[in-house]
């Protein structure tokens, strides 16, 4: 575990970047992977997503958050295979699959209550327009990487603005917005 200086430089968005730690570049700040975990804790979703799965840190602590809940499941989806293949061996023994394509064709398998968008960044605002379909009102999308400093911000403050979410900004390294879905999106009838 490092620094997350050693990967974000302080800013005014988030002048003490040290105060957080991650293990690398790619994965979430570890204080974020608790939160989400805790939200997962909190919400008590039957059926979570998490994109861009990466390594599997983030899916692995939404796994467990989930086998502590006592129900639901997660799909974690990763488009690199050696990635996805880690992940998977991350999050075995825990109600989690790891979907090794790429999270915009991903056809989620009942409502999203839940979702973790950490994807690439250029297709975040296009991957949380495709899974608000599957998202009922009130469901809650964490998206990460959207601090002021990243495009993720000014690109999803455009579906806010449609009215399609709301949104609070946490004030992270890599910046978290939390959005509500604000009605339920046409394919989330169960
Ligand atoms: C920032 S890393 C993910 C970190 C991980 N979510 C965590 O919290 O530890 C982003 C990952 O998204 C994957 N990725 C990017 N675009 C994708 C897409 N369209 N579909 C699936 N995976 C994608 C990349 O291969 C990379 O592993």
């Amino acid at each position: 575990m490092r620094p997350e200086r050693d990967f974000t430089p302080p800013s005014a968005f988030c002048p003490h970047p040290e105060r957080w730690t991650a293990i690398d570049a790619d994965s979430a700040e570890r204080e974020v992977t608790e939160l989400v975990a805790s939200l997962v804790r909190a919400l008590q979703p039957d059926y979570a997503i998490a994109t861009g799965a990466g390594f599997g840190h983030t899916a692995q602590a939404i796994g467990t958050a989930l086998r502590r809940n006592g129900h639901g499941r997660l799909a974690a989806i990763e488009f690199d295979e050696a990635r996805a293949a880690e992940a998977e061996e991350r999050c075995q023994q825990l109600p989690v699959k790891v979907w090794c394509q790429d999270s915009l064709a991903f056809v989620p398998e009942e409502p999203v209550e839940f979702a973790w968008l950490d994807s690439a960044s250029c297709d975040r605002e296009r991957e949380l327009r495709r899974l608000l379909q599957w998202m009922p009102a009130g469901a809650i999308a964490a998206v990460h990487d959207a601090g002021t400093q990243r495009d993720v911000y000014r690109m999803l403050q455009s579906v806010a603005v449609d009215g399609i979410v709301r949104a609070v900004r946490l004030r992270t390294p890599r910046g978290v917005l939390i959005l509500e879905a604000m009605a339920d999106g046409i394919r989330s009838a169960r």
